[in-house]
């Protein structure tokens, strides 16, 4: 099975350009809404992985909360229509404008990464006559056995606070008129493609939160326990919709929540990766000394995952259907010599003006493209 692109679309249109299959899109949508509605979770939708207007549309659309790391992604979130009550805002190095910008739109919660960015909303939401809803990311100091660029929960990384400092400033937003503590807030890292650090992750809250009871703490309304579910780069039509039921059923079984609290999930690639694909055109196709390049108008600037991350999307041959495969490596037009898209791969013979399709491409991918080389930004189409 493969899934079906508008070729003759493409064709027509400029490229390169973001594909998005809204149907997948939905399907997924519904999935996750199955299978959270079983349990009473809820989910926030990690919006640094595609902040496209039709998608943040349609996301919004089906009931989703959004999670922003920006002044920039909460105005994008309340546009798309996302109520401000169910944003929530992360992020290490929040300004005093991005603060005062939650506060005055009123969204759902700050999650603090530090005990003087809690000072200073405490400060802003005074000056504003405001009350800050705030939730505190703890730092869990487990390993998510990703790529280290991605890896968020350890000690060496520079999120989220560690548990030493957090009764204290849980004291502190009891204290303080202008700040209502929520809870808690975790996240591991991404691309997290087993569960085992998620169960690690649950008997570390369990702990976390064991102690807090201890020491008068009860008022933890939610357990925020951040995103990270990762996605099928290698075979994105075998499992085009991640595996969510056991991913939310191990929350359900292994995380002690206490009675009417809440547990909000931060899912964002595995909401939008395989409804994305990057439609790139064929330029050249250049013999090198035992090498075949197959030369295309994407680059780095936009999907720069295998550039950052040494990350592998599917490379595909749209329009080479009962051609011969031969071998290629698949490259941009930037002025880098890591804008490599695949090396060695077999495709149908490729020649110019081909369309080729880069795979899973839908989370991280229009969101990180840049300007670079001066280039223009890629086109979209989603239908
Ligand atoms: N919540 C927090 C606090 C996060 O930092 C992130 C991602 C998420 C949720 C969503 O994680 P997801 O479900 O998408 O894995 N650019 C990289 C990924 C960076 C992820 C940053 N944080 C990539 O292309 O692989």
């Amino acid at each position: 099975m493969s899934m079906k692109f508008p070729i003759e679309r493409f064709r027509k249109a400029a490229t390169p350009l973001y594909y998005y299959d809204m149907e997948l899109l939905q399907q997924t949508l519904d999935k996750i809404k199955g299978s959270v509605s079983r349990y009473g979770f809820n989910v926030h939708y990690a919006m640094k992985a595609n902040a496209n207007p039709a998608i943040l549309r349609r996301i919004s659309e089906a009931g989703f909360g959004a999670d922003t790391v920006s002044g920039g992604e909460i105005a994008a979130a309340i546009n798309a229509g996302f109520k401000a009550e169910d944003i929530v805002f992360a992020g290490v190095g929040k300004t005093d404008g991005e603060i005062l910008l939650g506060l005055r739109e009123g969204i759902g919660c700050f999650n603090v990464e530090s005990a003087q960015e809690l000072e200073i909303i405490e400060q802003l939401a005074l000056e504003e006559r405001k009350v800050a809803r705030v939730a505190l990311r703890i730092n869990p100091n487990i390993d998510a056995h990703t790529h280290h660029y991605i890896t968020t929960g350890l000690e060496e990384n520079k999120f989220g606070l560690d548990i030493s400092v957090v009764p204290q400033m849980i004291q502190k937003c009891m204290q303080s008129k202008a700040l209502s503590f929520v809870g808690l807030h975790f996240h591991i890292g991404s691309q997290i493609t087993t569960l085992e650090p998620y169960r690690m992750l649950c008997e570390r809250i369990n702990a976390i939160q064991n102690d807090l009871e201890q020491q008068g703490m009860t008022s933890i309304k939610s357990i925020n326990v951040g995103g990270g579910l990762g996605v099928d780069y290698d075979d994105p039509d075998k499992h085009p919709i991640a595996d969510f039921d056991p991913y939310f059923a191990l929350f359900h079984n292994h995380l002690k929540l206490r009675d009417g609290q809440q547990l909000h999930f931060e899912l964002g690639r595995a909401v939008v990766a395989q409804c994305g694909s990057l439609i790139t055109r064929v330029i050249y196709v250049k013999e090198g000394i035992g090498k075949r390049f197959a030369i295309v108008d994407a680059g780095m600037t936009d999907l720069i995952r295998p550039a950052l991350y040494q990350a592998h999307h599917k490379i595909e041959n749209l329009t080479g259907a009962g051609r011969e495969l031969r071998q290629y490596d698949v490259v941009g037009p930037i002025c880098e010599s890591s804008d490599v898209f695949g090396h060695d791969e077999m495709l149908p013979e490729v020649h110019r003006g081909d369309l080729i399709a880069l795979r899973s491409a839908g989370a991280y991918g229009e969101v990180m493209a840049s300007r670079y080389n001066l280039r223009s930004l890629p086109g979209c189409i989603a239908e």
